[in-house]
């Protein structure tokens, strides 16, 4: 893995496969900025990877990611802290943070919550984002996205504000919506130095489930994760895809324990991809769709 000197941006960094990779890039001599939600637990997470890594090269920024004025004023604090280091690069933007809602909730831009973080965020944080990423010789988009987006369908125009909600379709919508984007991206950005791809982290033991939950979730969630592997699993695959050379040239778009893996039958369907693309850049107030 070779990690040294490269700048990365892991969005969920202040807890589970976030602060691992995290953690991990950080051993690994990368310039790490990390994203959390709220500053003390981004400054704990922060002051226990130097702990841990005494020379990590790493700073925290804090934004809610279900705002998308908060995502606008993140990648200006990104650019500032490049800069800061005369950097003018971005290598990795790794799209991790995510949740999980038992209840319809809509952020402050009238969008569904669940997708408006799992896929709206990374969709306008890697937009807003590309300039810096298309400044490095090898960039790379890697979101986190789950096999619970297998057995699963949708329509793009009625995600913002589903008619029948239940929290597990809404997170298997959002994580198919993670596989759709990056193989889209894929195809508007061919040929060009930055690549995408989709990690399936597996089963991991993290408190994923048990934060905005109601009791009932909490619980089958607490009980779930004991079988579930480490954080460093889906840390090492997402650092492979960051860091290996070959993986550049790859047409493969959906990867687990460091291996490509076969998508679901919707998720490689092309004008499901672009019409979610087009929504996306409705919602996200991007002018220029690109996924004509
Ligand atoms: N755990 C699993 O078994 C599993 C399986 C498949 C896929 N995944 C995916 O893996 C990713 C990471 O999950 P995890 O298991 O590591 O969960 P986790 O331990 O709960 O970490 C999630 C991270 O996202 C952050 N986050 C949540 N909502 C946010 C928001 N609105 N704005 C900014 N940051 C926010 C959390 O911040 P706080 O620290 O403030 O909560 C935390 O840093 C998610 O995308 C999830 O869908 C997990």
């Amino acid at each position: 893995m070779n990690l040294k000197n490269k700048t990365i941006v892991i969005t969920g960094a202040t807890a589970g496969i976030g602060f691992q990779t995290a953690l991990d890039a950080s051993r690994a001599g990368a310039f790490v900025i990390g994203v959390g939600r709220n500053p003390e637990r981004s400054e704990n997470a922060r002051q226990k990877i130097i702990s841990q890594a005494p020379d990590a090269k790493i700073t925290f920024l804090t934004a809610d990611l279900a705002s998308q004025k908060q995502i606008r004023l993140l990648a200006e604090q990104i650019k500032l802290a490049l800069a800061e280091r005369n950097l003018i690069s971005l290598d990795v933007l790794v799209n991790n943070a995510g949740m999980f809602m038992d209840k319809k909730i809509f952020t402050e831009d009238g969008i569904e919550t669940t997708f408006a973080v799992n896929h709206l965020a990374p969709f306008l944080l890697t937009h807003l984002l590309l300039p810096l990423l298309s400044q490095s010789p090898s960039a790379r988009v890697i979101t986190v996205s789950s096999d619970s987006h297998y057995r699963t369908s949708f329509t793009p125009e009625k995600a913002k504000n589903p008619v029948f909600f239940f929290g597990l379709i809404a997170y298997k919508v959002s994580k198919l919506s993670n596989v759709l984007f990056t193989s889209q991206f894929n195809r508007l950005h061919a040929g060009e130095s930055v690549h995408a791809f989709a990690v399936a982290p597996g089963l991991v033991n993290t408190d994923f489930g048990m934060k905005e939950t109601g009791r009932l979730t909490s619980m089958v969630w607490r009980s779930r994760k004991k079988s579930g592997v480490s954080p460093e699993v889906p840390a090492k695959t997402i650092l492979f895809l960051a860091s290996d050379p070959a993986v550049s040239t790859s047409n493969e778009v959906y990867w687990h324990l460091c291996k490509p893996k076969q998508p679901s039958r919707n998720a490689t369907d092309p004008n499901l991809a672009k019409r979610l693309w087009l929504e996306s850049c409705k919602l996200t107030s991007i002018t220029q769709p690109e996924g004509e």
